[in-house]
């Protein structure tokens, strides 16, 4: 597969990853790979354009948003995660999922906690939303990255954050926090009540004896005070397909919190 990939039709790409890369680079920036998608991905997609690219039937009848369905099914299937499809919603990106979960359920000036380093447009939807960024370093030591819950703790108790942004898989550490770990998280977002917004896009790309846990899976507990993020766009390299419909079949959104008001989205939320 890789001898199958050929320098010159790359560098002609349109796509940013290779529009923007100078000649004779091989750009490596981007979180996208260079294979095509898979075929089942790519028939899927065929059929689609091919037999009906208008506004689909759901409206007003959200049991019939297949995706809801199948993204429950998913997390069933793959780790054993049993959640209720009723209260997942799609979004365009995990940025506009984040985004929309951030207005409805903080005000300016609250805190989100998020583990650096991080994803670069996490940082500025944070502060660009006037909400007040409380970095957690992951730090590196001998063993790899390692999860400073200790850090946490102190960033949590200095007050006013109601949010701890959660990326696990991390991006870019690749660290894949245990449950002991995912414990020990859960354990202190109780203690100071707050919401996680669960950012488990890489989950798929978890290779053994790794294993992912959804954060929302750990207990009833944890699961009423998340909201998990996911797409299909890092595992099945499908990045640029997103339309800026609330239709489009892209990240999802498990386990609003509470469940109403990520649909009502309300201008002046209070959680
Ligand atoms: C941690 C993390 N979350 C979210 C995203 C964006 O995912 P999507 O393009 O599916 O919205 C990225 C992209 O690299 C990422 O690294």
């Amino acid at each position: 597969m890789f001898d199958d990939l050929d320098l010159s039709s790359l560098a002609r790409r349109p796509g940013v990853k290779w529009s923007r890369a100078e000649p004779g680079v091989l750009p490596a920036w981007i979180a996208e790979m260079d294979f095509p998608p898979a075929p089942a991905v790519q028939e899927a997609l065929m059929r689609w354009v091919q037999e009906d690219l208008g506004y689909p039937s759901w409206d007003g009848r959200p049991e019939q948003i297949p995706l809801r369905a199948a993204f429950a099914e998913r997390m069933r299937e793959r780790h054993g995660w049993v959640l209720d499809p009723g209260p997942v919603r799609e979004f365009t990106d995990i940025n506009q999922g984040l985004q929309a979960v951030l207005r409805v359920a903080t005000r300016p000036g609250d805190g989100v906690a998020l583990h650096t380093p991080a994803y670069p447009p996490f940082l500025e939807t944070v502060t660009g939303m006037e909400r007040r960024l409380h970095p957690v370093p992951y730090v590196l030591q001998d063993e790899g990255w390692v999860f400073d819950a200790e850090r946490l703790d102190q960033e949590l108790a200095d007050g006013g954050c109601r949010v701890l942004l959660l990326v696990n898989p991390h991006n870019p550490t690749g660290r894949v926090l245990r449950r002991q770990e995912l414990e020990a998280v859960a354990e202190l977002v109780r203690r100071h009540d707050l919401l996680v917004i669960s950012d488990e896009s890489h989950s798929d790309l978890v290779h053994s004896p790794h294993r992912h846990i959804p954060f929302a899976s750990l207990s009833s507990e944890a699961a009423a005070r998340t909201v998990t993020l996911t797409s299909a766009s890092k595992a099945f390299n499908v990045p640029g397909y997103a339309a800026p419909s609330r239709t489009s079949a892209r990240p999802m959104c498990a386990r609003p919190f509470p469940a109403r008001r990520i649909c009502t989205a309300s201008p002046t939320p209070s959680v």
